[in-house]
């Protein structure tokens, strides 16, 4: 049921906070301070590779656990999307530790990596939304988000959810590897729990996103930048406007710019630059920088502080609450959710269904 919603879409974004909430309960002990994951049956401190696999969001919430397991843990990470991992004919080390991630647990491609992997002799964990799916059947770890159901076909709250559990299971990992003392589990597990207030603060900016969707609606093609976790933020931005909105939409790095997408910039192209401040945040805005000089229309999404240095001059700013940055995609993610929402309002599109596309995709 919708309650008081227009959408599914809408419902499942205004969720965030509590189903985040619900699905950290299951993986930190709040009062310890501590991480805390369901019973591991394998020596975690033998993995020294990972191998992540999924598609469409949930390969983004993939590529921003990348960053985690490797600055936490310091575990390499290959992600591959599921439609390209088997043909590459990856190298597994026997035992190894295969991360799948899915909302729906029953993506064709990612089920059918997940078996290929499974052949191949790994270790298999699954990130996943629907606990009684195929994937969760097959998974030797089960890491289920409490998102519960998700109906609107852009993926939404189990993006944030599966960001919440990854981030506790590279603290975990990190820990167990000797990587993490106590006090940086404390901080780690503290800030995840500051993560529900911040969506909802975050959720605070709906008005001003809604008030600004007009300027993006007309436009043919728009940029979404980010840099550093934050950048597969922007690949998430940009699909969530492609799939919902039919505008064309692309995410770069920011860094990446210069190397070709910067050609694109006329006054007609809006940048949608995903920048909270922080040790990321000089170099973010001097990308964006370029692009204004070159008549390009920015909406800068930064927290008081980065809307105070970089603000002027920008075609709107979307303020965000400041956050630690192990939270900043959590909160990140919904501003880029609700602006493709209210431009597909404006545009009138179907929301929940969007034209071509099913909420799981069970062929390959
Ligand atoms: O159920 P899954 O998480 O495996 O689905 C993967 C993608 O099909 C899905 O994330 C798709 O990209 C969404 N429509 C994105 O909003």
């Amino acid at each position: 049921e919708k309650g008081n919603y227009h959408h599914f879409m809408q419902k499942e974004i205004f969720e965030q906070p509590t189903v985040v909430a619900q699905t950290l309960r299951s993986y930190v002990r709040q009062l310890e301070r501590q991480v805390a994951l369901p019973q591991i049956d394998f020596d975690i401190t033998a993995i020294d590779r990972i191998t992540i696999v999924a598609c469409g969001t949930s390969y983004y919430a993939g590529m921003v656990a990348k960053y985690w397991f490797e600055k936490f843990a310091r575990v390499p990470v290959d992600i591959d999307v599921a439609s390209e991992f088997r043909y590459r004919d990856p190298v597994l080390p026997y035992g190894g530790l295969s991360l799948f991630i899915s909302q729906s647990g029953e993506t064709a491609d990612t089920l059918a990596a997940l078996r290929h992997c499974r052949e191949a002799g790994q270790t298999i964990a699954v990130v996943v939304n629907v606990p009684t799916s195929s994937m969760a059947r097959e998974a030797d770890l089960l890491l289920p988000t409490h998102a519960g159901p998700e109906i609107g076909v852009a993926s939404t709250k189990a993006f944030t959810c599966q960001l919440a559990v990854l981030a506790a299971l590279a603290a975990h990992m990190a820990v167990k590897k000797g990587m993490m003392d106590a006090a940086e589990e404390r901080q780690v597990v503290d800030h995840l729990l500051e993560a529900p207030a911040c969506l909802n603060a975050a959720l605070d900016h709906d008005e001003d996103i809604k008030a600004m969707a007009h300027l993006i609606a007309p436009a043919r093609d728009v940029l979404y930048l980010g840099r550093g976790p934050d950048f597969p933020l922007a690949l998430e931005g940009a699909l969530k406007l492609k799939e919902i909105s039919y505008i064309h939409a692309e995410g770069y790095a920011s860094g990446e710019m210069k190397h070709g997408p910067i050609a694109l910039i006329d006054d007609k192209v809006p940048v949608i630059v995903l920048a909270p401040s922080g040790p990321l945040f000089e170099k973010t805005v001097s990308n964006m920088q370029e692009v204004r000089a070159r008549g390009g229309k920015i909406v800068l999404i930064s927290d008081a502080e980065g809307i105070a240095e970089a603000g002027e001059g920008c075609m709107a700013t979307i303020e965000m609450p400041k956050v630690h940055p192990l939270i900043a995609p959590l909160v990140y993610a919904v501003p880029v959710q609700l602006l493709a929402y209210h431009v597909a309002c404006v545009k009138g599109t179907d929301v929940d269904q969007p034209r071509n596309l099913a909420k799981s995709v069970t062929v390959e």
